[in-house]
């Protein structure tokens, strides 16, 4: 794919200010990186109507946007994020990971909630461009990542209830380190009342409305002592369904059971990533409802998501009754995980195609 001109201009005077990236990012201190916001130097956009398709996207300083009170985003939720990672290399370049797996997640929320979205050409664009431009915020090799949040949003005005007149494609980033303070293991709680998704609803969609909903029950959650919750399945109440923001994987007798994302879970990328590589390792996989009894049952249990990567869970809670599990480097997960740091990181040959060099 050739680079748009504005790419080509950017990875240039990137090339120039070559010395002043290699700082990477002035007075950062990188070994206090938290996942959370810190303004970078450049955002892109892009604007469309509705109706017509996304066609010239730039560059602007990353800063405060402009909405009218009546935007589709602010009245009607009429919106979708994405998110993934530029990650430095062991060599110091700078990569994606399966970010086209990320354009067409976009693109199957967008139809979802009526919204045009960006080709993966331009999406995959708008990334690059996003990412060449904040070069001096990508953190060194293993000390965090560049946070790539795509949003779509119905940006124009709507008062009757219907899709937005006008839609804003936007790519902001900003360099995160661990999802959770609490570091190498996670303890979950299973939330008995409130359901984060119900069959043919938004669930398997990344749908900004997903989000909220959630936060009460995590905050409680959190509260007791938990790092976060995971849902049941809205239809029955038995199954496990996922967490506020992560796919969950169970190990048994060296078998690996997840949920399958029919609908109601998010497509998770990490998810289907730590599946190919399990395949591949010759796991067996299932993708399958998760009953109580299966987590009661589970040797190891461990979680995927663009933010919290690969992480084992310690325990879980239902009720009263608290479940450990084991960790440490004999198990399953921590094979799936050292397997796919080592592609992210370009460590081994990257055998999947999964990764895309930038720089
Ligand atoms: C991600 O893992 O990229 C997410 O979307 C998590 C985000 C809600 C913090």
């Amino acid at each position: 794919m050739p680079p748009s001109p504005a790419l080509q201009a950017i990875s240039e005077s990137a090339v120039q200010g070559h010395e002043a990236d290699e700082k990477y990012g002035d007075a950062m201190n990188w070994d206090e990186l938290e996942f959370g916001v810190i303004p970078t130097d450049y955002m892109y956009i892009m604007k469309c109507s509705n109706g017509d398709d996304f066609s010239q996207g730039h560059l602007t300083p990353y800063g405060k946007i402009e909405l009218s009170p009546s935007a589709g985003i602010l009245n009607y939720g009429q919106g979708i994020f994405e998110g993934l990672k530029a990650i430095r290399t062991k060599d110091g370049r700078i990569q994606l990971f399966r970010p086209e797996e990320n354009a067409l997640r976009m693109k199957m929320g967008a139809e979802r909630l009526c919204m045009p979205s960006p080709s993966t050409h331009q999406f995959l664009d708008a990334l690059k461009q996003t990412v060449l431009a904040n070069k001096r915020w990508v953190p060194p090799q293993g000390k965090g990542a560049l946070y790539i949040r795509p949003l779509l949003m119905g940006s124009g005005p709507a008062l009757g209830l219907g899709p937005a007149p006008e839609y804003t494609f936007l790519v902001y980033a900003t360099p995160v380190g661990s999802y959770h303070k609490c570091g190498a293991t996670m303890n979950l709680y299973i939330e008995n009342e409130v359901r984060r998704a119900i069959p043919g609803g938004t669930g398997g969609i990344k749908s900004i409305t997903n989000y909220s909903p959630v936060f009460e029950v995590v905050k409680k959650a959190r509260a007791k002592g938990f790092t976060d919750v995971l849902f049941l399945d809205a239809a029955t109440g038995k199954n496990i369904e996922e967490a506020s923001m992560f796919n969950i994987f169970f190990v048994k007798d060296n078998v690996i059971l997840t949920p399958p994302a029919n609908g109601t879970i998010l497509p998770g990328i990490t998810r289907k990533s730590i599946i190919e590589i399990a395949r591949d390792l010759n796991y067996l996989v299932k993708e399958r409802d998760v009953p109580l009894e299966d987590v009661l049952a589970a040797d190891e249990v461990f979680c995927t998501g663009t933010a919290v990567e690969v992480t084992a869970v310690a325990s879980i809670t239902y009720q009263d009754k608290r479940i450990e599990y084991k960790s440490g480097e004999e198990t399953v997960f921590h094979k799936l995980r050292v397997v796919l740091k080592e592609i992210q990181t370009g460590v081994v040959e990257d055998k999947m195609d999964w990764t895309m060099l930038i720089d």
